[in-house]
């Protein structure tokens, strides 16, 4: 009895007002949060589990993305910062410090070569809807503005671990006030081999109902506690 009612508050506490997955992140130094994931975009259907871990410190939020069950370790070797990595695989979190549905947010993406993706999106109709815009404005310098990344593929295993930093200050969040803060973010993965190429299959925390990430009323609550 104890134990079935305990199982159903933690299930309650992982959604939010709204049917929103939610995710608590505690500082670096005290641990981390983690989502995983294994459901297809848009219909939902089983997809390689996936694990994003969450933590920040005085500078910076770190992602840990975990791919499991990763056969194709799939990328394009000319393609490198900030070219279209999202036509192979990726793994990607797309971030917003508030908590509406945003217009602008961050897109931050990282391939199995360890190359990375990072721009700012502008998303007016927040469904990328055919009728307005959806600009993008790259981070050119990620190494210098301090978004890193550092990536391990364990082919016996069949994992692919990207650890990445993302820099607070890009979110007007300054040293040592991240706690407290509450952010939206979606973590995606598309799964994609030679063979099938360009057709993806794609997987999310909060699947979108398209197949198109771009739709921030899906974006899970994110709080820094
Ligand atoms: C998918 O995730 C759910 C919830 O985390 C879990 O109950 C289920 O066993 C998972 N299914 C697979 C195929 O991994
Ligand atoms: C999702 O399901 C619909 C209805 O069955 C189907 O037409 C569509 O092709 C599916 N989409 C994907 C990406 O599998
Ligand atoms: C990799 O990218 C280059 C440059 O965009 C393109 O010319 C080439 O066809 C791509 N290779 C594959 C295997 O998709
Ligand atoms: C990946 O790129 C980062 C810079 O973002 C670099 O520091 C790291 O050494 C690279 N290599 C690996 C294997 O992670
Ligand atoms: C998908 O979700 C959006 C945003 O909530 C909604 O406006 C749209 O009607 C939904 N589309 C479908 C096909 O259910």
């Amino acid at each position: 009895m104890k134990a079935s009612l305990g199982s159903l508050l933690a299930v309650a506490s992982a959604v939010s007002a709204g049917g929103l997955p939610s995710l608590d992140a505690p500082a670096c130094s005290v641990g981390k949060g983690t989502v995983q994931y294994n459901k297809s975009v848009p219909n939902q259907t089983d997809f390689p589990l996936t694990q994003v871990d969450v933590c920040y410190d005085d500078t910076s939020i770190h992602l840990t993305f975990t791919a499991f069950d990763e056969t194709n370790y799939y990328f394009n070797e000319s393609q490198t910062t900030n070219d279209p990595i999202w036509q192979y695989e990726v793994m990607e979190a797309f971030i917003y410090h508030g908590t509406n549905d945003p217009k602008t947010y961050l897109e931050f993406e990282v391939s199995p070569n360890n190359v990375t993706f990072q721009a700012w999106i502008y998303n007016p109709s927040k469904v990328r809807a055919a009728s307005a815009p959806l600009d993008t404005s790259y981070l050119t310098q990620p190494l210098v503005d301090g978004m890193t990344a550092e990536t391990t593929l364990c082919k016996e295993a069949k994992t692919w671990t990207s650890s990445a930093t993302i820099p607070l200050g890009l979110f007007n969040v300054d040293i040592g006030e991240a706690k407290s803060t509450a952010w939206r973010m979606n973590f995606f993965r598309t799964v994609v081999s030679p063979d099938t190429f360009p057709d993806q299959f794609l997987g999310a925390w909060n699947p979108t109902n398209e197949s198109n990430f771009h739709m921030t009323p899906f974006f899970g609550n994110v709080n820094f506690i």
